[in-house]
């Protein structure tokens, strides 16, 4: 897949982050982990020519599309370098800020948003037990000033055509998904949009909130006790489609039980309520489901 990416160059001169851009982004800007801009700082010495071509065409393939509005499918980091994908993401944060400027976006937005790179670097070391950003890809709508976290929650400017939906995502720091904080951001996420991208939305009734997610999975209010939030975030979408028969594992390994997929059933943790009521509910037979789900405005009397 990496043939599909620009060749180096192709847009604009790849200015890779030296040692002190990589502790300063990630510290001042990400909140990451001293020990991970620590690891991110050898693993940066540790490259070699062809890493270091494959990070500049990555940063090429997002400088080519600001603003764009689809995940750009790099290519898997090399196993001897599972922190490749981390230094093109870096090295686009000044893109990043010159886009969120021209559309009028607080450098306190800019400094939001980047924290979850740090978040992702942590849960990473959790999942794999080493420095690792095994979802890369996924900080290509981030650079490109097409996603925000405005309070708890991420929206993305996603899908064709002129007028994309706001895509709603669930970043696991930033505490419990309460009713009043999903209200507060898709309030925020009502002002933004309109203002921030004027020629794509004529206003806060222009806007369609859309989620995919392992947490509209319906049958969870079926395993899960009243006080959980989890359920009634759920029940705020109208569902479309059917979930895929075959599951979610990968999802619910990595944001129920902080595992990777491969770990057996049996080896799973049980540490709070959630993690016993999926759990209760796979010993059950129960196939758990992402599903997508159109927000329902009037469930939060907006
Ligand atoms: C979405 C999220 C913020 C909801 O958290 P919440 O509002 O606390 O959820 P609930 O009120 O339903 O939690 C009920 C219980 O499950 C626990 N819990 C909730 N989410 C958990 C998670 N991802 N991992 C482990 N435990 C979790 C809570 O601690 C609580 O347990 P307790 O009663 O034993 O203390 C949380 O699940 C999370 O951080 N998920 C990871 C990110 C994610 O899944 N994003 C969506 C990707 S598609």
């Amino acid at each position: 897949m990496t043939q599909d990416l620009p060749q180096p160059g192709a847009v604009k001169a790849y200015s890779a982050p030296d040692a002190a851009d990589v502790r300063e982004l990630l510290l001042d800007w990400c909140g990451a982990l001293p020990e991970d801009a620590d690891d991110a700082v050898a693993a940066l010495a540790a490259l070699d020519a062809d890493a270091v071509e494959g990070a500049d065409r990555r940063y090429q393939s997002i400088v080519a599309d600001m603003g764009g509005t689809q995940w750009i499918p790099w290519p898997r980091s090399p196993e001897a370098h599972p922190l490749l994908g981390l230094f093109p993401v870096l090295a686009a944060v000044p893109d990043m800020l010159a886009f969120h400027r021209a559309h009028g976006v607080d450098e306190d937005l800019s400094r939001k948003v980047l924290a979850d790179l740090g978040e992702k670097l942590r849960l990473n070391r959790r999942l794999h037990g080493h420095a690792a950003l095994d979802v890369a890809p996924w900080f290509t709508r981030h650079l490109r000033g097409s996603l925000y976290q405005l309070g708890r929650l991420q929206f993305g400017v996603e899908g064709p055509g002129p007028k994309p939906f706001a895509g709603m995502h669930i970043r696991g720091e930033g505490g419990p998904l309460t009713r009043e904080a999903v209200r507060e951001s898709v309030e925020w996420a009502m002002e933004f949009f309109p203002a921030a991208f004027p020629d794509r939305y004529a206003g806060p009734d222009d806007l369609e909130f859309v989620c995919e997610s392992w947490l509209l999975d319906p049958r969870l209010r079926e395993w899960l006790p009243e006080r959980s939030n989890i359920p009634g975030f759920g029940a705020l979408f109208d569902l479309q489609g059917e979930g895929d028969p075959a599951g979610n594992r990968s999802d619910l390994w990595r944001f129920v039980f902080g595992r990777t997929e491969d770990t057996p059933v049996e080896d799973l943790p049980g540490d709070n309520t959630l993690q016993r009521s999926v759990m209760a509910g796979i010993k059950a037979g129960v196939t758990w489901q992402n599903r997508r789900g159109r927000l329902n405005l009037h469930r939060l009397a907006l």
